[in-house]
């Protein structure tokens, strides 16, 4: 069955969203999606050119989602966990449903699970046993390790490694190639700097870099 797909966001990360249906396309070798456009409610002029070069047709503000047909599927292509809450909220609103797109690159252990607005970038890895919420975002070439729990909204950005048995709380920002050693927690909303090594539980709210993190 093809699924009629919406990208929210016309950024870089929106962008990348929209080439990985078309992979999964590809892979599959028949349409599973069929790419209705792009919402933003502020594209950028060069945004909206970069979208014209990709043939993906931008639809208007997020509120068209309101009017869409409830078969229309909704991706949410915001990289910042905090500014996706706040859009997926609004767009919970609606009737549209949110899709969860697997990059046929990507690996995902056949029990583990993932809620509605899942994306998983090209060369994600997760092994087994792993739970992850609405709007979970994994970035090329991240890992997640065994029996860890992302909650809603969490990113795990480039090549950031989350070990085994690991708790990141709703809207946690993993950056690109930080590690987080096996069995912490990273509290709600807080951010784990790029290129990080988290060696203790993060509290909620707040930011963390270095090696070992502070
Ligand atoms: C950690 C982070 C959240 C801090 O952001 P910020 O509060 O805006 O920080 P600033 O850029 O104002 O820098 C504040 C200080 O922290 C330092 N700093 C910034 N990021 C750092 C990092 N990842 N590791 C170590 N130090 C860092 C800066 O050099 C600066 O130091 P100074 O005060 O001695 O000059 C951010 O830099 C970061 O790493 N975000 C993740 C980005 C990412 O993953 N991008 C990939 C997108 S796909």
């Amino acid at each position: 069955m093809t699924v009629g797909l919406v990208v929210v966001g016309c950024g870089g990360h929106g962008r990348e969203i929209v080439t990985i249906a078309r992979a999964a396309d590809e892979a599959a070798g028949r349409r599973l999606w069929r790419l209705l456009g792009v919402v933003d409610d502020r594209p950028s002029e060069e945004n909206l050119k970069r979208l014209q070069r990709l043939d993906v047709p931008y639809l208007g503000g997020v509120a068209w989602l309101r009017d869409a047909p409830p078969e229309v599927h909704h991706v949410i292509g915001i990289g910042d966990p905090r500014v996706r809450r706040t859009v997926g909220r609004r767009i919970d609103g609606y009737a549209t449903p949110a899709a969860s797109l697997v990059h046929p690159d990507a690996t995902i252990g056949p029990d583990a699970r993932y809620g509605p607005g899942f994306v998983a970038f090209a060369g994600a890895r997760v092994t087994t046993n792993v739970t992850m919420g609405r709007h979970v975002h994994l970035n090329q070439n991240s890992t997640v390790g065994h029996d860890s729990t992302l909650a809603d909204y969490v990113s795990v950005n480039p090549l950031a490694a989350v070990s085994g048995e690991c708790v990141l709380a709703e809207g946690v920002l993993i950056g690109t190639t930080a590690a987080v050693l096996q069995g912490l927690r990273v509290g709600r909303d807080s951010i784990v700097g790029a290129g990080a090594c988290v060696v203790r539980d993060v509290p909620d709210e707040v930011v963390v870099k270095g090696v070992p993190a502070r």
